[in-house]
């Protein structure tokens, strides 16, 4: 093929954020509607494996062969072709252009890697299954977060929603309602690994208390996947605020997150907490139809950089 195009989701964990690195279960759902989408056109007149990146909302406009070795896109596509066994790549141009705010929580760089992965597969024509999709994000994640669970990858490469425990075969969700999430972006950035590491200095210092902590996150995980397939709610939105305490106690929150779940819950939502790292980011909602718009506005008043909302379908 000459020019192939694909794309790529979002995510949001819903409940059970750093837990998950210790071993608890966590929940994460796509959001379909933000994507981001790698295209990629054949340079027929250019050397042979000579790959040009390019990415709009970055700036970005390099040689692959000038970054590091250690460079997530390097390592993307030395691992894309060491697992799917592509020997040489023919010339070409891969451009980026993305709808999810980076550094916020809503796993962009797992998503441009299942992007690029998909894109590539097209252009050369072969079929790799979204768990080797999944594995092969992974290895670049590990450059993104230093220790990552795999929860962002998993989520992205099947595109659907995920009971996921670390090292256990991975659990695909029935949701018996949608769910309508309000997503607020508090425009600071971020950095998962950053997070990841205060998170396990708090556990080194205090293991017993941090222990207890992740212990009662991941309860609430497993207790959320039975509201989820039960279609409660009421529940879900109970444990998903109550995940947010708990998330504040491992020194994650903010003072912008908890104001923005407090104003979200005051609202009308069913529940509310920061999603992802923490430390800045985003934040998420649940919510039932008739009071979406009213979530939205009052965390666009409260502050909130940027609010989007989205709507996980059953199935
Ligand atoms: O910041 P995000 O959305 O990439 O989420 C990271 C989730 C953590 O549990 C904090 C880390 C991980 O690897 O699971």
């Amino acid at each position: 093929m000459t020019t192939s195009s694909a794309s790529a989701p979002a995510k949001i964990i819903l409940i059970g954020e750093h837990a998950v690195v210790y071993n608890q279960p966590a929940i994460a759902v796509p959001v379909c509607d933000l994507r981001v989408k790698a295209s990629i056109t054949a340079m027929p007149a250019d050397p042979s494996g000579q790959i040009r990146i390019t990415s709009k909302q970055t700036d970005l406009n390099v040689y692959l062969s000038a970054l590091e070795e250690n460079h997530p896109f390097r390592k993307l596509i030395d691992t894309f072709c060491d697992k799917t066994g592509v020997k040489q790549l023919p010339a070409m141009h891969i451009s980026l252009s993305s709808a999810i705010p980076q550094a916020s929580g809503l796993g962009s760089g797992a998503a441009v890697s299942v992007a690029i992965i998909r894109a590539l597969s097209c252009f050369l024509e072969i079929e790799p299954a979204p768990d080797l999709i999944s594995e092969i994000a992974f290895d670049v994640e590990k450059i993104y977060h230093g220790t990552p669970s795999g929860i962002d990858n998993t989520v992205i490469a099947f595109e659907k929603a995920v009971y996921y425990l670390r090292n256990h075969p991975i659990e695909f969700l029935s949701l018996r309602h949608p769910l309508n999430l309000i997503i607020a972006d508090t425009g600071v950035a971020a950095k998962t690994i950053e997070m990841v590491n205060q998170v396990k200095q708090a556990w080194l210092q205090n293991p017993e208390q941090l222990t207890e902590i992740f212990n009662t996150i991941g309860h609430l995980a497993a207790q959320s996947k039975e509201f989820l397939e039960k279609g409660n709610l009421d529940k879900l939105g109970t444990a998903l605020t109550a995940n947010h305490t708990l998330l504040q106690q491992t020194g994650v929150s903010t003072p912008l997150l908890d104001t923005l779940v407090e104003t979200a819950i005051k609202a009308g939502a069913c529940g509310a907490k920061l999603s992802g790292g923490g430390g800045g980011g985003n934040m998420i909602a649940l919510a039932e139809e008739k009071y979406i718009e009213s979530v939205k506005e009052a965390l666009q008043n409260a502050g909130a950089a940027q609010v989007f909302t989205t709507r996980v379908l059953p199935g």
